[in-house]
């Protein structure tokens, strides 16, 4: 996008603003619509006709609902961009903005055809505009009439510099990283985590697990776990993780120490003992100390680290040390460090280390799939187009 000229010409921006909101419908973290206004200020200064559209949450097609209207995000839109945003309701016919100006496209998911595909939706937006620009990072793993179809169709398509900037950052970590490449995958269940544990078991030097995919590896190195999370289905997979990593060299660090407590609960009494003394009524719900210390050890001499998931239950603050630990390693480290996911964002939020990432997605689901390695749908067609 910003080699193209623009001047006078009519844009549309496909932007990420799928944004969390509360009961009232207030905005409870504007993340996305911030990295979403260089995009729109680049179109803007080139002194093109902006038209920005966004899903919101997932509505019935075909029907307009106010609970997933786009006014909130239009009104913080204008406030960033220091002017007034107006929500275009049916745009699908004809878009009325002139140079120089921005207007925001209604829900594109109230669209028929939006969530399928459909070509001729994919038409139809397509004639709105002379260049379409693909921005939306956090949705790139769908492809949708918005994301993929109109970039079949669009006279030009290109990437935004939000989306080229997440697949600049995530492909430095994970393509050509500086070793030791060093992961921290944790969640509560290895099944959400299994295709990504077994893509970077296969490129990383060490992989940190945590939560209850750490359990699972405890348990595939023969120590107990009392009544902690686990699948003990996946236990076989996990094994074969551990193996094939100290093949090559890598390794999963198993915790050597952890916090646990008789119940799940903020208010629990939490214990630090040593992993091989876990009681069958105890509930693994943080990493101890010295397994802090030793994964901040790892953490301090990686060249590249990509964090997906808190380490422990840091929601409660007994159970928070282990994640702080860890984020705070991070931080401090020279490695250049990705993070991703809506927990982690929330710790890092949490510990106050924002700053000192590397890089931050705004992708929660499109980040995990490329961690897996697939290929996100709507950045193939923009690779189509630029390669015909
Ligand atoms: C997200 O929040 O992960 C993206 O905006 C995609 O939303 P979706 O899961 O509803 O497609």
């Amino acid at each position: 996008m910003a080699d193209l000229d623009l001047a006078g010409k009519r844009v549309f921006i496909r932007a990420d603003l799928n944004v969390p909101q509360d009961d009232s419908g207030a905005i409870t973290d504007d993340t996305r619509i911030r990295a979403s206004v260089p995009g729109i200020r680049l179109a803007l200064e080139k002194g093109a006709a902006v038209m920005v559209t966004s899903h919101l949450g997932r509505p019935t097609e075909g029907q307009f609902s106010e609970a997933d209207s786009l006014a909130p995000i239009a009104k913080r839109l204008g406030e960033l961009l220091g002017r007034e945003v107006p929500l275009v309701r049916d745009w699908l016919g004809g878009v009325d903005v002139k140079p120089g100006a921005v207007v925001l496209l209604e829900n594109c998911r109230f669209n028929v055809g939006e969530k399928k595909n459909a070509d001729e939706l994919a038409q139809k937006m397509a004639a709105l505009c002379d260049v379409y620009v693909n921005d939306a990072f956090g949705t790139a793993h769908r492809a949708e009439a918005t994301t993929h179809g109109i970039a079949k169709f669009a006279k030009v398509a290109c990437a935004g510099p939000l989306l080229a900037a997440e697949l600049d950052a995530l492909g430095k970590a994970l393509a050509n990283p500086r070793r030791p490449l060093v992961a921290i995958v944790a969640g509560s269940k290895v099944s959400t985590k299994l295709t990504i544990l077994k893509t970077l078991s296969e490129r990383v030097d060490r992989l940190i697990v945590g939560g209850g995919i750490a359990n699972a590896f405890m348990l595939a190195a023969g120590l107990p776990i009392g009544k902690s999370l686990c699948e003990p289905d996946l236990l076989p997979e996990a094994k074969e993780i551990l193996v094939m990593m100290e093949a090559r060299g890598a390794k999963v660090p198993i915790p050597t120490d952890v916090v646990v407590a008789k119940t799940f609960a903020a208010d629990a009494p939490a214990t630090v003992k040593a992993a091989k003394e876990v009681e069958d009524d105890d509930m693994i719900l943080d990493i101890g100390p010295a397994t802090a210390k030793h994964y901040a050890g790892i953490l301090g001499m990686a060249g590249t680290i990509v964090w997906n998931g808190p380490v422990g239950v840091f929601e409660f603050e007994a159970f928070g040390n282990g994640t702080k630990e860890v984020a705070d390693a991070i931080a401090s480290s020279k490695a250049f460090s990705i993070a991703g996911g809506g927990d982690t964002l929330a710790a890092i939020a949490k510990y106050g280390v924002t700053d000192r990432i590397g890089y931050i997605s705004t992708g929660g689901g499109a980040f995990l799939e490329f961690l897996e390695g697939k290929v996100l749908p709507a950045v193939e067609i923009l690779e189509k187009r630029a390669a015909a």
